[in-house]
């Protein structure tokens, strides 16, 4: 028990007959360890205003006050939370955020525009970025002694050579974890500045920032940085209710909010009643459920780390933020794509590293976000399978 919240109510049995995508693509062949959904319980207060639609069986057209209700919920939260200065005037409604990704593409790029990201990179920022006609400008990060880093220089030059028009963020960083730091953002926002680039930043796992680290959100830079800044949010990564399709774009200026909505509001898709009263239940009321989930992932990502402490301990760098544990697997000698075997030898079904890119080749991410027994049966049985190949002396 973590509090009043019982994250470890499920066992793996249970989870093995659910619907999502999450448990159903194995089923009982393997733990899944893949998407980023948790295996915990939704907090009682986003069940209960979701309950009560379905029970006042109240599933009409929603009102335009209950978008507007969501969107003042996200700005105060956004400005109490992180500092940033916006109002719910500046925040659209989506239905999720990498739709936001693709129509920020279309409204703030134009065809052959260098679009440049850090990488290994969340695979949807590459697809985006080609299906949209854009061209990606891969910036890698750097594996410091502690923590993935950006390499600054690296990044003004791609940006100076690339033609680039836009930066796409996503801080905290999935796959590797990072959570930025001020200094690196404010680094990052100088090139950005420089080359007057416009910067979308994914920032859906910032309210899973765990013990450590702080989330500074790259709007609350300062004027000059909020200006040219799309903020991209969700309650579903956090609160675990990614298939109510309910996510915010806030604008740092009117101006790009209008560039955005140059897309007529049919086009861009509407958002479900249900999405939008769990996203308010989640944000105004479930603070003590997503604090005890903040702790029992932090108390997750030990155990990994002792797991990798042992299976792969030169290259492992824990998260700071997410449940996505990002494991070097290139000396088992397993390919590109170490997790067929995983699935195979440990019975584990993590994402393949190069879904991520080129630079995840040898890589898988493992989601943590699970109740403990269940974490431990999974490390239990990669440990044994990879303890029994052993380092490839290849
Ligand atoms: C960085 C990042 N952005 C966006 C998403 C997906 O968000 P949505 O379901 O709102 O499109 C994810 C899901 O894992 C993610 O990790």
């Amino acid at each position: 028990m973590s509090g009043q919240v019982d994250l470890d109510r499920y066992a793996r049995t249970d989870l093995e007959v659910r619907r999502g995508t999450k448990w159903r693509r194995y089923g009982a062949t393997a733990i899944a360890a893949w998407v980023a959904d948790m295996d915990y319980p939704i907090a009682d207060e986003v069940r209960g205003a979701v309950a009560d639609l379905l029970g006042a069986d109240d599933l009409g057209y929603p009102d335009p006050a209950l978008d507007r209700a969501v969107r003042d919920a996200f700005a105060a939260r956004a400005r109490a939370r992180y500092g940033m200065a916006v109002e719910a005037d500046e925040v659209v409604l989506v239905s999720d955020v990498v739709q936001a990704i693709y129509l920020g593409l279309l409204a703030f790029t134009e065809p052959g525009d260098g679009v440049v990201f850090l990488t290994p990179a969340y695979p949807p920022f590459a697809s985006a970025v080609a299906e949209t006609g854009r061209r990606a400008v891969r910036c890698p990060l750097v594996r410091g002694d502690d923590r993935y880093e950006v390499d600054l220089d690296s990044l003004g030059s791609l940006v100076r050579a690339g033609g680039c028009a836009m930066l796409l963020l996503c801080n905290p960083h999935n796959p590797t974890g990072r959570s930025f730091t001020r200094d690196e953002l404010e680094a990052i926002a100088a090139v950005a500045l420089d080359a007057g680039l416009v910067v979308v930043s994914d920032e859906i796992h910032a309210d899973l920032t765990l013990a450590g680290a702080t989330h500074v959100a790259f709007a609350s830079l300062g004027p000059e940085v909020a200006a040219r800044t799309v903020t991209l949010s969700s309650a579903s990564k956090a609160f675990n209710v990614a298939g109510l399709r309910c996510a915010v774009a806030a604008f740092g200026s009117e101006a790009l909010r209008e560039r955005f909505e140059r897309f007529p509001a049919h086009a861009r898709g509407s958002v479900s009643v249900v999405g939008m009263v769990a996203a308010l239940a989640a944000w105004e009321q479930a603070g003590t459920w997503l604090e005890a989930v903040r702790a029992h992932l932090a108390a997750n990502r030990e155990l990994v780390s002792a797991f990798a402490e042992r299976y792969v301990p030169a290259t492992y760098r824990p998260p700071e933020a997410t449940y996505l544990a990002w494991l070097d697997l290139g000396a088992y000698g397993l390919g590109d794509d170490p997790t067929a075997w995983l699935r195979a030898n440990a019975r584990v079904a993590l994402s393949p590293g190069p879904d991520f890119g080129v630079e995840g080749r040898g890589f898988a991410r493992l989601n943590f976000a699970t109740p403990r027994p269940v974490l431990e049966e999974m490390l239990e049985r990669l440990g044994a399978a990879l303890g029994g190949r052993g380092p490839s002396t290849r």
